[in-house]
């Protein structure tokens, strides 16, 4: 008897036909990046194990999740007849776990754990004790969609390493996450900070501007040089940068740059540089010592040093005035 009053049967109704294609909904699906996780279960003494991302979390009071497991998989059978189950969340390093436990090395059931370092916790269920987290459940329900079956599980215990960083799957291969770390982006914040100072320390020293210029980039190429794995970790997270944390950073890029041209344009004035267009040097000049955190790394701050000062004269060379020789910015 069909409650027309209920939205949930009324969808149950509509779930019957539809115009989609298998092939248009996986190719949908294929742009949902997901957890990868390893299902688990125990049952009759033998252990079973399935890579899966078609888990969910459903409910936090009782704590619940959904997982659909394809009838055609020895693992559902298995978790079906144990009533138990863990999900074991991988960590980004453990994609060749997940391609095991898919059977891509022809290796089935048992055999499958003899890689990971697995243990038990409240259910029996295999747990693997360095995944970013685990859920041991109880199943307390079994729902049949056609091909799969959504069991649902009651959590029992929880394993979590909250800073992991998690194995993901899309578009048909595994991926990584680039975290939004906020500590990231003070550190680099900082590393523009110290090159602001420079610049203000280097003008406020009312030697030549061509000394001054020296003085600045050869600080602006050690600092850069020295803090290249965090100039480095900036770049790779700069898209997934909170706004708040890069306009504090681009502000303060901002101003050094203004900084630079004001230099550029005083040294033009008096005669020690030729340079047509303040504002085009010193992007040359920024893009130039940016480059550092790509340069060979020496581990040696001696090294970064004579780095900056190599880099300084390089630049200052190019806007130097020289009797009769065009300058490199305005050829
Ligand atoms: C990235 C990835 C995700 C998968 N997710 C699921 C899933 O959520 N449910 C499922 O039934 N199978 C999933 N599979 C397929 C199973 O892992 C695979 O069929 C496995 O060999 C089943 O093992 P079993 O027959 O021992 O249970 C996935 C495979 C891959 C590579």
């Amino acid at each position: 008897m069909i409650d027309e009053s209920s939205p949930v049967t009324a969808f149950q109704r509509d779930a019957v036909s539809t115009p989609v294609s298998p092939a248009e909904f996986r190719a949908g699906m294929r742009q949902l990046a997901a957890a990868v996780t390893i299902a688990t279960t125990l049952h009759g003494g033998a252990r079973a194990g399935m890579t899966a991302t078609a888990v969910m979390s459903l409910t936090a009071e009782p704590p619940q999740l959904g997982l659909a497991v394809n009838r055609s998989n020895a693992s559902c059978p298995a978790i079906a007849g144990a009533g138990v189950f863990a999900v074991n969340v991988l960590r980004h390093d453990q994609a060749g776990l997940a391609r095991r436990f898919a059977g891509a090395d022809g290796v089935t059931g048992e055999e499958r754990f003899t890689e990971g370092r697995w243990g038990r916790r409240a259910t029996g269920s295999p747990v693997l004790l360095d995944a970013a987290a685990a859920f041991d459940c109880r199943v307390v329900q079994a729902i049949d969609l056609s091909s799969h079956v959504l069991f649902v599980g009651q959590v029992e215990d929880v394993l979590a390493v909250p800073a992991a960083t998690p194995l993901l799957f899309m578009d048909g291969t595994w991926a990584s996450l680039v975290r939004a770390d906020d500590h990231d982006f003070r550190a680099y914040e900082q590393v523009i900070g110290r090159i602001d100072a420079a610049i203000d320390a280097a003008v406020a020293k009312r030697v030549p501007p061509a000394q001054q210029l020296d003085d600045f980039i050869r600080q602006f190429s050690q600092i850069s040089a020295r803090s290249r794995g965090i100039v480095r970790e900036f770049f790779d997270r700069e898209a997934v940068a909170p706004t708040q944390s890069l306009d504090a950073i681009n502000r303060l890029k901002r101003g050094v740059e203004g900084k630079l041209m004001g230099l550029l344009a005083d040294g033009t004035t008096s005669g020690d540089f030729d340079v047509a267009d303040p504002a085009v040097a010193a992007h040359a000049i920024i893009g130039l010592v940016n480059s550092a955190h790509r340069w060979p790394e020496t581990g040696d701050a001696t090294a970064a040093d004579a780095l900056g000062g190599r880099i300084g004269a390089l630049a200052t060379g190019m806007v130097l005035r020289r009797g009769g020789r065009e300058c490199a910015d305005s050829a």
